[in-house]
């Protein structure tokens, strides 16, 4: 494993989709093939006096008429922001703050995403590397000792972070800046979600079969990544679940040489079995894949590797995503999945689970590390 730290290590013997988010979640029983439409759909433009549209039409609304900002900040704004921002126009604004501040927002009970937009930089006499700050949401610390500054690069120049919270009615998202330092925001979402995208079991690793309540409407999750294996990003905008999930390539993340080969399929031609939501992940991300070899090549000889960084003290819950785009048949494809080193599954036949080529099918998994 040639990385200093924790890492966590996905290995496939053959593999489709892919994609993890982090803290726990799990198995879907619903019959609505819709996709998803977000009763609460909050978006903030941190620090501005007009409203931002990006995407072509997802409207951020200026902070200082959402009254939703307690008091206080300054409102701070870059005249010439990197032109390697994704959305410069609404990270150009931010908000500043040098005491405690906070967001609160009505929101219908349930699980929220919480989307946090952060890009560093100079404005009048803070540094864009002296902030330091700490996030909650209600009683969750979601970033604690937090200096965006050291997350970024000149390629790179901003960030993004993800949360799933579950909300009784208000969301009160507190903004602490550490003593002499400052706190910031450039943007935020708070939006719905489905109760049922993770419920509350999952296969708990090296217990093989063993369904493990995680306790999750306790706890608030933070999605690491979202991976489409195989394929291109996938932008907010062009993610088809309605919750604006943004998915990343996987090749950053695979390890070693043996990348397999990558593959897809018209998007059109992906189904969602009658008990799988459509907003479980797009068709954009069943529709490509990766495979070791080409076609009814048999007995490849190697692991497809994937590693992640993660914290130790933690669960992590590892959703994997498969849909079989290139066998109709079962025994066509056969193989094993281990999640660090340990067998999570074994002899897995994506056809024989579904009964038919391009459904989708995903598996979930608690990895405490
Ligand atoms: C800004 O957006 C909010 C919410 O979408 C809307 O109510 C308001 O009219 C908009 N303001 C302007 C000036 O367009
Ligand atoms: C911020 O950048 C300045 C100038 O590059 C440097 O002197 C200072 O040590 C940095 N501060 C922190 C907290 O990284
Ligand atoms: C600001 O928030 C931090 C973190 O929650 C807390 O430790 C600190 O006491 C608060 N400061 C004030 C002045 O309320
Ligand atoms: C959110 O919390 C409430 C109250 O604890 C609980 O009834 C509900 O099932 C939770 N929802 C989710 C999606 O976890
Ligand atoms: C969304 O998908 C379309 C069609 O594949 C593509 O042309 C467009 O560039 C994508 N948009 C973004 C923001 O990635
Ligand atoms: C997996 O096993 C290999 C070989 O025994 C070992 O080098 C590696 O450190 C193990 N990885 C993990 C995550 O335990």
């Amino acid at each position: 494993m040639g990385r200093n730290g924790s890492c966590m290590q996905i290995c496939f013997l053959l593999s489709v989709v892919y994609a993890a988010a982090v803290e726990r979640v799990v198995w879907a029983q619903t019959t609505s093939a819709a996709n998803y439409v977000p009763v609460d759909n909050i978006l903030i433009s941190c620090g501005s006096s007009t409203n931002v549209t990006v995407d072509g039409g997802r409207v951020f609304q200026a902070d200082n008429t959402a009254k939703t900002l307690a008091s206080g900040g300054v409102s701070a704004s870059i005249s010439q922001p990197s032109p390697n921002l994704l959305y410069p126009t609404l990270m150009q604004q931010a908000r500043f703050f040098t005491t405690n501040v906070s967001y609160t927002f009505t929101v219908t009970p349930g699980r929220h995403w919480i989307r946090l937009y952060f890009y560093p930089f100079a404005f009048a006499n803070w540094a864009a590397n002296a902030s330091l700050f700490s996030v909650t949401a209600n009683q969750f610390v979601l970033l604690d000792g937090f200096r965006p500054s050291s997350w970024t690069t000149p390629d790179f120049p901003s960030l993004f972070r993800e949360y799933a919270v579950n909300v009784s009615s208000s969301l009160v998202l507190g903004f602490n800046p550490a003593p002499g330092s400052y706190a910031f925001i450039n943007a935020l979402e708070v939006v719905s979600m489905p109760s049922d995208l993770y419920s509350d079991d999952a296969s708990l690793l090296g217990q093989a079969g063993s369904i493990t309540p995680l306790g999750l409407a306790d706890c608030a999750i933070q999605a690491m990544f979202h991976l489409n294996v195989g394929g291109a990003s996938v932008s907010s905008q062009n993610d088809s679940t309605g919750m604006w999930q943004t998915w990343q390539p996987d090749y950053l993340f695979i390890f070693s040489a043996a990348v397999g080969t990558t593959g897809d399929v018209p998007v059109t031609s992906i189904e969602y079995p009658t008990t799988l939501p459509e907003y479980i992940a797009p068709a954009t991300v069943y529709a490509t894949a990766r495979e070791m070899g080409g076609s009814n090549t048999i007995n490849q000889n190697f692991n497809l590797i994937w590693i992640f960084p993660v914290d130790l003290g933690y669960t992590y819950f590892v959703r994997l995503h498969f849909c079989e785009i290139f066998f109709s048949a079962i025994n066509q494809r056969v193989f094993n999945v281990y999640i660090n080193n340990q067998t999570a599954e074994t002899a897995m036949d994506i056809i024989a689970l579904t009964g038919h080529p391009d459904w989708p099918l995903y598996q979930d998994f608690a990895v405490p590390m």
